[in-house]
């Protein structure tokens, strides 16, 4: 069990586009997962994307059981996500509140689809496929725009409705628990 350094809006690897899998089940891939799983609990996070951890490849983990950060939310199962592509499945948005492990005690307000499908692979290069509305695809756009560079700061509504957690809820503007990683 290794809790890894999760980097930090700034630092440039957050700004690349990771490369795809090739190799999968290897000892080396069951240790990004398990160490990006780690990291995850450890900061309470919905869901984490290898370059994170400085690893630039395609994967994300996501889900959570009870989760303090979004005590809202109901649990979502603990998903290994390789080589994702995510189709819109309705061409419409809605405006939230997110939040990034690598932009620690902010909230931006952002608009994304509110359903999706995601195809991919698991760890052991079996292909996977499912929806997801609402919250949970919220976090699976969130996560994937990591793979290719994007951090939520880069997709703001309103430059605007952007601050400090702290300040956003002592204003009104954002009630407990509204993020996304
Ligand atoms: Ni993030």
């Amino acid at each position: 069990m290794t809790i890894q350094r999760i980097l930090r809006l700034g630092d440039p690897r957050l700004l690349q586009v990771a490369h795809p899998v090739h190799d999968f089940n290897t000892p080396e891939l069951n240790t990004l997962i398990s160490d990006m799983f780690d990291t995850m609990a450890a900061q309470d996070g919905a869901g984490l994307a290898a370059p994170q951890i400085g690893a630039p490849l395609r994967v994300v983990v996501f889900g959570f059981d009870v989760n303090p950060r979004y005590a809202d939310k109901a649990a979502i199962p603990e998903t290994i996500l390789i080589n994702p592509k995510i189709t819109v499945l309705q061409n419409h948005k809605e405006d939230d509140w997110e939040g990034c492990l690598s932009v620690p005690g902010m909230r931006g307000l952002v608009s994304r689809y509110t359903a999706i499908r995601y195809t991919g692979f698991d760890v052991t290069g079996s292909p996977l496929a499912a929806e997801a509305e609402g919250f949970l695809a919220r976090v699976i756009q969130h996560e994937c725009d990591h793979l290719d560079g994007i951090i939520y700061t880069q997709r703001l509504t309103d430059p605007q409705k952007f601050g400090f957690t702290e300040e956003l809820l002592n204003s009104g503007q954002i009630r407990k628990a509204e993020c996304t990683e």
